[in-house]
């Protein structure tokens, strides 16, 4: 009989800037998901990608100074890109999509065309409030504080001619799918989505754009080009062969099982989404599931606020495994987790290194010391063992009660009651008190046999989680293939009656907190600031240079301007023996007093300007550059020697 198919995807990355921990996060746990189905039997098809179109990117590469694509390629496949990332955490994707493969725009182009020629899609006009950041329209009503209510920052009025998306029409079946049954979890996201977004009314969405370039152009009208959102969202479906012939997994996958997606694009993947679907009459995915964010001190990383955590550093420094571990561990899957190095510390020490590292370790250990490695077959039970058994018993289907339902940390906490245990069991036990005594050989045996039996069960649970460390610790405990499987997860007595083991590396060091903490410290300070860098102009010729009339200037008096907050008005001697006034708008950089007396560079046949009721007769010179974000100015001054009135060439 064939497998039981399991598609499953995460949201295809903006390459707009590197990754953070916060990526990883979803990656990382939508991964453990598949690893988990695998390990169950099922086919898995686990998709990720990239999302390289818009406006935000076409933005980015003017500003590096470079084409889009090669923008894009840079963050995607260049050194510590999304693909290193991913080979870094361990990611077992089985595709990765990028939407400016051809395969996807050809795909794109088609499904547009379609929804177009259904009436589906209609020509009009957009006026609306538009976040840059995020690529999305909003209605008056929709921003908080007048600012972009996913992410807080300006946004601006926008108006163009565009194509629609009857959203409207799919109110209410998406409305019914929303509230009936359990196709958006976790269920608090339900409500959100139909008091805060259906029932206000659902507008019809703008899915063309024609003020940028850099997206996938509607075939039939090549000034615009498809709105990214539309563009991303059926890279789920491309990227098995829909409408193109790269791949043949659709009618196989398709509907996914489930999309892992961030709480802040739960609207698109639970409305916008199913909506497109219901309109190209295709299947609808099973489930989407929003998890929170890792969020520190309350706020959402970001690249913008400068909270972002490095995934290399961290993994670098405490491991791959551990870092995956702490991320699914420490926080409830569907809520927001707060980051500290602190709680990544102690997560490593208390469940790694002391509960599943120390089980690891001792119980190798003792059967190398009391048996070279080679348990005797003769045993002899206790009725103390039959807790822990039953435990070994029971354990993997709490767990996989809980993994079923995407409760990751819960799934994890019933394999560590299962470790807690089985650490107390050895005080119980006192192996090493047996192991005085010739006589109770055979019940040391058994006591070493269960603790074996214990990890064994336990590994196979971690496996998804730890990939690497628990292959690593079964080698240690000498567990075959047939005894790492799930089907043997709930049985006891499954390693041979004779096992040996051999310790091995320490699999989990414990960490010294404090030098850690300085460590890291040390190395989060950044190396050098990120300074924006401007592109050259196009050339000018020596003649239009000429034209420039730049000179040297000295100020005679200097003060703000009444009511502005940005301009400084200057009485200059520029050598022709009539002051100028010139305004600027640098008071945010300078007082007043301070520049009295300088030497200052101006151009001077600039058409003069009125500015807050004053005129300006040319402008001063100043070296301006963006330094994190943030924009630092200095005005240009020369060596006092130089006489105003000397001309720059
Ligand atoms: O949203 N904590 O891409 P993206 C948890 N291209 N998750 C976080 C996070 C954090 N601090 N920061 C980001 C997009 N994420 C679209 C998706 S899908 C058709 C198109 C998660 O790179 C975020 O919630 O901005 C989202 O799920 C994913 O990273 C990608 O974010």
């Amino acid at each position: 009989m064939d497998k039981k198919t399991f598609y499953i995807t995460t949201p295809i990355y903006y390459p707009s800037d590197k990754l953070h921990i916060g990526h990883c996060y979803c990656t990382v746990a939508t991964d453990a998901i598949a690893r988990y189905k695998r390990l169950r039997g099922y086919d898995v098809m686990f998709l990720t990608g990239t999302d390289e179109h818009g406006q935000k990117i076409e933005e980015r590469a003017k500003a590096a100074g470079v084409t889009p694509q090669q923008f894009v390629d840079n963050i995607v496949t260049g050194e510590h890109g999304v693909l290193d990332l991913w080979k870094l955490m361990n990611i077992s994707n089985d595709r990765f999509i990028r939407t400016t493969d051809d395969y996807h725009m050809e795909s794109v182009q088609k499904i547009f065309r379609k929804m177009y020629e259904k009436g589906d899609i209609y020509k009009g006009a957009y006026k609306g409030k538009y976040c840059t950041p995020c690529e999305s329209f909003w209605t008056e009503s929709q921003l908080v504080d007048g600012k972009c209510p996913d992410c807080g920052r300006e946004v601006h009025d926008a108006e163009e001619e565009a194509y629609f998306f009857r959203l409207s029409k799919y109110a209410k079946p998406v409305q019914e799918l929303l509230e009936s049954g359990d196709f958006l979890e976790p269920a608090s996201r339900v409500n959100e989505m139909v008091n805060n977004f259906i029932k206000p009314g659902l507008e019809d969405l703008c899915v063309s754009r024609t003020s940028f370039k850099w997206g996938i152009p509607v075939d039939f009208d090549p000034g615009h080009v498809v709105y990214v959102w539309v563009d991303a969202l059926f890279n789920y479906c491309t990227a098995l062969g829909f409408l193109n012939d790269k791949y043949h997994d659709y009618d196989k996958y398709w509907p996914a099982d489930v999309h892992i997606v961030g709480k802040e694009i739960v609207r698109f993947h639970s409305i916008i989404w199913p909506a497109m679907l219901m309109s190209m009459e295709l299947p609808l995915p099973k489930k989407v599931y929003g998890h929170g964010w890792l969020v520190i001190d309350g706020g959402k990383m970001s690249k913008s606020k400068g909270n972002v955590v490095d995934p290399y550093l961290l993994a670098e420094k405490f491991g791959v495994d551990a870092l995956r571990f702490f991320l699914l561990r420490s926080f409830p899957f569907g809520s927001d987790g707060n980051f500290s190095n602190e709680l990544l510390i102690s997560t490593i020490n208390t469940d790694l290194a002391n509960d599943l590292g120390n089980l690891v370790s001792r119980t190798t250990a003792m059967a190398e010391k009391y048996f070279g490695g080679t348990l005797p077959e003769a045993r002899e039970s206790d009725l103390i063992d039959n807790e822990l058994i039953a435990m070994i018993r029971e354990t993997a289907d709490r767990y996989a009660e809980q993994m079923d339902k995407f409760q990751l940390h819960l799934g994890l906490e019933e394999v560590f009651k299962l470790i807690q245990r089985a650490n107390k069991y050895i005080d119980e036990t006192a192996p090493w008190v047996l192991a005085r005594d010739e006589a109770k050989k055979p019940r040391l045996a058994t006591v070493l046999y269960n603790l074996l039996e214990a990890l064994r069960v336990s590994l196979t649970m971690l496996t998804p989680f730890m990939p690497e460390s628990c292959e690593k610790a079964f080698a240690q405990i000498g567990a075959d293939a047939a005894a790492r499987s799930w089907d043997k997860a709930g049985e006891y007595g499954v390693l041979p009656a004779n096992i040996s083991v051999r310790k091995g590396e320490t699999l989990f060091p414990r960490i010294d907190m404090a030098k850690a903490l300085e460590e890291l410290e040390a190395m989060h300070k950044p190396a050098c600031p990120q300074v924006k860098i401007e592109p050259v102009l196009p050339d000018v010729t020596i003649d239009d240079f000429a034209k420039c009339d730049m000179r040297v200037c000295k100020v005679l008096a200097c003060e703000n301007v009444k009511k502005s907050e940005k301009l400084l008005k200057f009485t200059l001697d520029d050598g022709s023996g009539t002051e100028r006034q010139i305004l600027s708008g640098i008071a945010k950089f300078y007082k007043p007093e301070e520049l009295v007396g300088k030497t200052v560079v101006a151009i001077l046949n600039l058409p003069p300007r009125k500015m807050m009721g004053q005129m300006s007769n040319g402008m001063l010179l100043s070296a301006v550059r963006e330094v994190d974000g943030k924009e630092e100015l200095k005005l240009l001054m020369l060596d006092d020697s130089v006489p105003a009135g000397s001309r720059l060439c």
